[in-house]
C-alpha cells in the first residue's frame, strides 16, 4: 500500500461486488445457487431449469419452464454464414480458440447490445445464446473430426440433443444412453456458476463497459481457457496420461508437485476458496464411477486418479495447504468415457458455465454497476527527457 491505494494480487481479499446469484462457503464446502444446494439441484433439476433459476432468480413454474425450453429450441439455429467461419479454422485449431471466436462472431451477427431496460429484449438475447452455443460447441468438435456441421432434433431434450449433435455420424444414428445423458446434465449443472471466479469476473468487467452480452461471454471463454482455471480439466487428463505412461508412478509426481524448484502442480487440486473438499468434486467422482460402471469401462486413468487423491489426502504438504480435489479433477474422466476429446473438455466447462456468466452479467447491468477500472501503485521510471535516436 502507499497509504492511499492497497494492492491485493489476485484479489484474494477484495470483494468486487454484491451478488445474490451463488453462495459458497470455502471452509464448509457449501455451494448454493440462489439458495438451493447443488446436491439437490444436481439430483432433482435439469440443466435449463437451473439456468433459469440462476438467471432469473427463481425456479421456473411449469409454464415458464416449458416456454424457456421451447424458446431455446427455437433459437438452436445458427446463420449458415457461420459455417463458413468454422470451415476457415485449421482442423488442429484449439477448440477453446474456435468457440471464443465463434461467440464473438455471434456478436457480429447480433450487434445490437442488449437493451437491459427491456426484460423482453434481455430474455430474447438470453434464449438466443443458450440455443446457439451448443450448436457452436458441436460444430467445433465436428470441424476437428472432419464431420458435417449438423443439427440435432427438437424432438429431444437439450442435453440429449447436445450429445446427438456432437456424436451422430452420417448414416449412423446416435444411440442415446440415459446414463451419459444424466451424467452430462449433472456435470453442466455443477459447472453452472461459481460466484466471482476468474472467468466470471472477466465477463463482469468486460460487460461493465456496456459491451454486448455475447462479446462479454467470448472474453469469459478466453479467461476460462487458462490451465489454472477451466483449462485444468484438460491438464488433469494430460497429467494422468503422463503418470500412466511413466508406469503409474504417482509418488514421483507427488514429489514434483511439492518441489518448489519444479513448476509442476498437481492439476485438479487446490482452490482459491475451497479449503475443504470441493462439493462438486464429490458428486462428479460418484458420477464417474457410475458412468464407467455402466459402460463396463475399466479405465486405468481412473485408478491412477483415485491413487493420487488418496496419497494427496494423506500427504502433509497437501493437507497443511488444504489442497483437495476440485471440480476439474474427475470431470475429464467422464468426458473421456463419453468419447469427448481431451482438448474439448474446457469447451464443455464453458457450456456448463454459460448460464452463470449470463446471470452475473445481467445482475451487474441491472444493478447499474460502474465501469471496472482498478487503480495501481506506480513503480516505474521517474520523469526523464526524450533523447533523439541518433544520440542513443
Ligand atoms: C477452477 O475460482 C473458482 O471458483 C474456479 C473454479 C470455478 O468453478 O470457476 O472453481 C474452477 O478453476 C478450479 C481450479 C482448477 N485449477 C487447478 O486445478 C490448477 C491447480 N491448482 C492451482 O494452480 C491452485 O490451487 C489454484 C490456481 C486453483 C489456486 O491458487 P491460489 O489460491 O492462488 O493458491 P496459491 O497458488 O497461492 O497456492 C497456495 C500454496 C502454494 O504453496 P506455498 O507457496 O504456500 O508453499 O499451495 C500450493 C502453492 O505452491 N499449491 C499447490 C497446488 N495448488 C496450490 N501445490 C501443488 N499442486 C497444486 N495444485
Amino acid at each position: 500500500t502507499n497509504g492511499v491505494i492497497t494492492i491485493d494480487p489476485g484479489y484474494k481479499n477484495t470483494g468486487a461486488c454484491e451478488s445474490g446469484v451463488t453462495f459458497l462457503d470455502g471452509e464448509q464446502g457449501i455451494l448454493r445457487y440462489r439458495g438451493y444446494s447443488i446436491e439437490e439441484l444436481a439430483e432433482k433439476a435439469d440443466f435449463l431449469e437451473v439456468a433459469y433459476l440462476l438467471i432469473f432468480g427463481e425456479l421456473p413454474t411449469k409454464e415458464q419452464n416449458e416456454k424457456f425450453h421451447n424458446d431455446i429450441k427455437a433459437e438452436a439455429v445458427v446463420d449458415e454464414d457461420v459455417k463458413k467461419i468454422v470451415e476457415t479454422f485449421p482442423r488442429s485449431a484449439h477448440p477453446m480458440g474456435v468457440i471464443a471466436s465463434l461467440t464473438s462472431a455471434l456478436t457480429a451477427f447480433n450487434p445490437s447490445s442488449v437493451n437491459v431496460d427491456s426484460e423482453e429484449d434481455m430474455y430474447r438475447a438470453i434464449v438466443k445464446i443458450l440455443g446457439k452455443f451448443p450448436v457452436l460447441v458441436a460444430w467445433t468438435l465436428r470441424r476437428k473430426q472432419g464431420l458435417p456441421l449438423n443439427y440435432g432434433s427438437d424432438e429431444i431434450g437439450y442435453v440429449e440433443n447436445i450429445l446427438k449433435m456432437m456424436f451422430e455420424k452420417p448414416n449412423h444414428p446416435y444411440e442415446q444412453n440415459k446414463v451419459l445423458i444424466n451424467a452430462l446434465d449433472k456435470l453442466l449443472i455443477l459447472h453452472a456458476d461459481h460466484e466471482q471466479n476468474c472467468s466470471t469476473s472477466t465477463v463482469r468487467i468486460v460487460g461493465s463497459s456496456h459491451a454486448g452480452l455475447f462479446a462479454s461471454l467470448s472474453a469469459g471463454i478466453s479467461a476460462l481457457w487458462g490451465p489454472l482455471h477451466g483449462g485444468a480439466n484438460q491438464a488433469v487428463l494430460e497429467m494422468l496420461e503422463a503418470i500412466k505412461a511413466d508406469g503409474g508412478d504417482t509418488k514421483k509426481y507427488m514429489a514434483k508437485a511439492k518441489d518448489k524448484s519444479d513448476p509442476f502442480r498437481l492439476m485438479g487440486f487446490g482452490h482459491r476458496v475451497y479449503k475443504n473438499f470441493d462439493p462438486r468434486a464429490r458428486i462428479i467422482k460418484k458420477a464417474a464411477d457410475e458412468v464407467l460402471g455402466d459402460l463396463g469401462v475399466q479405465d486405468p486413468i481412473l485408478d491412477i486418479a483415485k491413487g493420487l487423491e488418496k496419497e494427496a489426502l494423506e500427504d502433509t504438504y497437501f493437507v497443511d495447504r488444504k489442497l483437495y480435489p476440485n471440480v476439474d479433477f474427475y470431470s475429464g474422466i467422464i468426458y473421456r468415457a463419453m468419447g469427448i476429446p481431451t482438448d474439448m473438455f474446457t469447451v464443455m466447462f464453458a457450456l456448463g458455465r454459460l448460464p452463470g456468466w449470463i446471470a452475473q452479467w445481467r445482475e451487474m447491468r441491472l444493478r447499474k454497476e460502474p465501469i471496472g477500472r482498478p487503480r495501481q501503485i506506480y513503480i516505474g521510471a521517474t520523469e526523464r527527457k526524450f533523447v533523439p535516436v541518433d544520440e542513443r
